[in-house]
C-alpha cells in the first residue's frame, strides 16, 4: 500500500494505472473508520483493479468548529485497517495540501441540499461538495462509493457529479449495523454506556414503523408515531424526522403513488443522543 500525501504524487500514480488500463475505485472517508466504511472499501476491492482511500477530516463541512476539533483522528489505526482490506492507494493529504487557498466555490446543488440536513447544518453539504469535487479531480476514479448511512449526501454528491460533468459511477452501498441495530459511525465511541444502550432504540422504532406502512397508515401519522416513540426515551431527542421521496428528497404525503415507481419513500432521521448527534433512515419498500 502506497501512503500518499500530496496530489501531485496521488496524481501520478492514478494517471500511471490509468494509462495501463486499469479501473479505479475511490472511497472518500474522514477517517476513525470502522465496519462501515471497510464495507465500501471491500466493495470498491471486488469491483476495480485500484483501491483509493481518502482520510480527510474536512473543515469546510464543518459548520459547528467544536463538532471538528472533537473529530476523532486515529491515523496509525486507519492505516493498518487500510493495509488489511488491501488497499493500493491511502491518501492522507494535510488541510493546506487540499486548500492552499480559500475554496469560495457555492455549488447550485438545488432542494436536495436545501432540506433536512441542509437546513439544519447551512454550509454542510457545500462544503462536501468542495472535498468531494476535488477528490474526484484528483483521483479521476471509474467508480466512487459512498453510504447510505447519509443517505442526503449521496444525492447531492450526484448532483454535484452532473454539474461539474464527471463521469463516474456513483455506487450507493447499505448501512452497515452493529448487532443491536444501530448505525455505525465514528460518532459511537462518544456515547456514555447508558446512552449506548439507549440508542439502537432509533432503529428498532424505524422498523417498528415499516410495519405501520403495510398495516395503512399515512406518512403524517408514521412521523408522529416515530418522534414520539423515540422522544420518550431518556437521552433522545429527535431533530427531525422526514418520509421523503428517495430521489426529489421532497416529502411523501400518500404512499399510494409508489406502485410500480422508481423511486420509493425513504425515512431521514436526525436525534440527538445526549450531545451526540446521529442519523440514520430507512427505506419503506
Ligand atoms: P465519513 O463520515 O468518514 O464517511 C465516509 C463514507 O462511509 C460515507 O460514504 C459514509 O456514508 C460511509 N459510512 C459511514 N458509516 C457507514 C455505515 N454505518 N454503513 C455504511 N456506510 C457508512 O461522509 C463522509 O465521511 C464525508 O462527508 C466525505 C464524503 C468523506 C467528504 O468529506
Amino acid at each position: 500500500m502506497k501512503i500518499v500525501r500530496t496530489v501531485k504524487e496521488l496524481k501520478n500514480l492514478v494517471s500511471e494505472h490509468k494509462k495501463n488500463g486499469k479501473s479505479i475505485g475511490l472511497v472518500p472517508t474522514m477517517g476513525a473508520l470502522h465496519e462501515g466504511h471497510l464495507s465500501l472499501i471491500s466493495r470498491s476491492r471486488k469491483e476495480n483493479d485500484v483501491v483509493v482511500v481518502s482520510v480527510f477530516v474536512n473543515p469546510t463541512q464543518f459548520n459547528n468548529k467544536e463538532d471538528l476539533i472533537k473529530y476523532p483522528r486515529t491515523e496509525k489505526e486507519d492505516l493498518e485497517k487500510l493495509k488489511s482490506e488491501d488497499v493500493d492507494i491511502a491518501f492522507l493529504p494535510s488541510v493546506e495540501e487540499v486548500y492552499p487557498e480559500e475554496d469560495t466555490r457555492q455549488f447550485d446543488l438545488g432542494t436536495v441540499a436545501e432540506v433536512m440536513e441542509g437546513k439544519m447544518r447551512p454550509g454542510h453539504f457545500n462544503g462536501v461538495a468542495q472535498i468531494v469535487s476535488k477528490l474526484f479531480e484528483w483521483a479521476a476514479p471509474t467508480r466512487a462509493y459512498f453510504g447510505e448511512k447519509d443517505f442526503q449526501q449521496i444525492r447531492v454528491i450526484k448532483k454535484m457529479s452532473q454539474l461539474e460533468g464527471f463521469d463516474i459511477t456513483i455506487v450507493e452501498c447499505p448501512i452497515k449495523r452493529e448487532i443491536d441495530g444501530l448505525a455505525m459511525s465514528s460518532r459511537n465511541v462518544r456515547l456514555t454506556p447508558e446512552q449506548r444502550m439507549i440508542a439502537p432504540e432509533i432503529h428498532r422504532i424505524l422498523t417498528e414503523s415499516v410495519e405501520e406502512k403495510k398495516r395503512g397508515l399515512k406518512p403524517a401519522d408514521i412521523i408522529d408515531n416515530v418522534i414520539k416513540k423515540i422522544n420518550a426515551h431518556p437521552f433522545l431527542e429527535t431533530e427531525y424526522y422526514e418520509i421523503v421521496d428517495s430521489e426529489t428528497l421532497l416529502p411523501v404525503t400518500d404512499f399510494s403513488v409508489y406502485n410500480g415507481n422508481e423511486s420509493y419513500p425513504v425515512g431521514c432521521i436526525t436525534v440527538y443522543c445526549g450531545d451526540v448527534r446521529l442519523i440514520d433512515n430507512i427505506k419503506y419498500l
